[in-house]
């Protein structure tokens, strides 16, 4: 797909996910989030669901935890314009609850889409549900992501190859402050992988 079609069709389904009614939470939801950043990056970051602020500002990671995704990103010389972030749910959940096995199934084949018009290059999960789903999608097992947080693994399509770096949620940090440490040390293996290939280039 050129460039400029990768971003049509990204239109095209983000009118598809803003009048979705597949599970409740469009009853409850502002406005679906669909993701940010351009369709043309070759990194794609999922986390879990909007929350409360992403809710009613309708961008990805935009309050605490994303304050923490900035530091993190800033760390290995990323910035959020070299990515897109979406996440497994689109619709925020009230009192942010854990996503349950319907809304997942209601919502996944949006991401599936998403990564089927980016075909990223490098697949950054974060925390357990984007890691399981993702896991799932591509045949690897998953067992706990405080076993497989922070390693690369490597897929084979049929039309590319991919790494997924699957990494902690960077909410943990909210709430103990000392896990900082730890995902500064994954993200920097995600850093020397990209220092090692071209992912990071348009
Ligand atoms: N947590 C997530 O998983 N995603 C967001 O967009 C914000 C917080």
């Amino acid at each position: 797909m050129k460039i400029n079609q990768k971003e049509q069709a990204m239109q095209e389904l983000s009118k598809q996910i803003n009048s979705c009614e597949k599970c409740e939470l469009y009853k409850t939801r502002n406005k679906p989030l669909v993701g940010d950043g351009s369709a043309n990056a070759k990194i794609l970051a999922i986390g879990e669901s909007p929350g409360y602020y992403e809710d009613i500002e309708n961008k990805a990671f935009a309050g605490e935890a994303g304050k923490i995704l900035n530091q993190l990103l800033d760390s290995i010389g990323l910035k959020r314009s070299d990515i897109y972030i979406t996440n497994v749910l689109k619709c925020h959940p009230p009192r942010n609850h854990n996503p349950n096995r319907q809304e997942i199934d209601s919502c996944i084949s949006y991401l599936h889409k998403q990564i089927d018009i980016m075909k990223p290059k490098l697949i950054i999960t974060l925390g357990k549900f984007a890691s399981r789903e993702i896991f799932a999608k591509y045949n690897l097992e998953f067992t706990r992501i405080s076993e497989i947080r922070g390693k690369v693994f490597e897929i084979e399509t049929l039309e590319s190859r991919l790494k997924i770096i699957p990494l902690l949620h960077p909410a943990v940090a909210c709430y103990h402050s000392e896990m900082i440490n730890v995902l500064k040390d994954d993200f920097k293996k995600l850093g020397n992988v990209l220092n090692n290939n071209a992912e990071k280039q348009n």
